[in-house]
């Protein structure tokens, strides 16, 4: 019930998304006023393809898939140094290369569906609502080797000295 019932508002919100809404608003009785018992246990794996809204709880979340799932190729930081590439593994690319800084957030989702080269899909482990949580976590990863000096406080600098 509780899983259906936070599908429903996340469509709600980013109403923007007619296909969102309408593929929540089956899920929802106006009659009855509540989410329709039939769908209470909606699984991750049916939330809609569209981006969700921003939140740091979805980048916390991508944060912990990407330590289970990327971090073995890719590193912590997304440089492409994960234990794997370490023991010979081919290196994929830093995530702070130009081309990756520049890429839309939906290259990431992509790869992770489809894979890419030498990286294998991860479609059938990663739900494509966490498919976005982690493209956000990247997006997350790629700010914070690339902050402007100009934006670091005092005590920042002082400590990148
Ligand atoms: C087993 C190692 C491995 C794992 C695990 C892995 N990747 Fe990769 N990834 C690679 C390799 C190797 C490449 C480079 C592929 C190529 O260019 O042929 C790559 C490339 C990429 C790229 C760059 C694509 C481009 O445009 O150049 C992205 C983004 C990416 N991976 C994201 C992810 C995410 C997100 C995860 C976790 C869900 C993940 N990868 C898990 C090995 C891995």
């Amino acid at each position: 019930m509780k899983r259906a019932a936070v599908l429903l508002t996340i469509g709600l919100l980013s109403g923007c998304d007619d296909m969102i809404v309408q593929s929540n608003a089956k899920l929802y009785d106006p009659e009855a006023g509540r989410v329709h018992p039939a769908e209470e246990t909606v699984p991750w794996q049916d939330a809609p393809e569209a981006p969700p809204p921003l939140t740091l709880a979805l980048i916390e979340r991508g944060q912990q898939r990407f330590r289970i799932d990327c971090t073995p190729c890719h590193g912590e930081l997304g440089d492409g140094q994960g234990m794997i590439v370490q023991r010979g593994f081919s290196p994929p690319p830093s995530y702070h290369i130009a081309r990756l800084r520049e890429a839309s957030t939906r290259h990431f989702y992509d790869v992770i569906t489809h894979g890419y080269g030498a990286m294998y899909s991860f479609a059938d482990r990663v739900a494509p609502r966490d498919r976005w949580a982690i493209a956000a976590y990247i997006r997350a990863l790629q700010r914070s080797q690339d902050v402007p000096t100009a934006e670091l406080t005092a005590e920042q600098k002082q400590a990148l000295k």
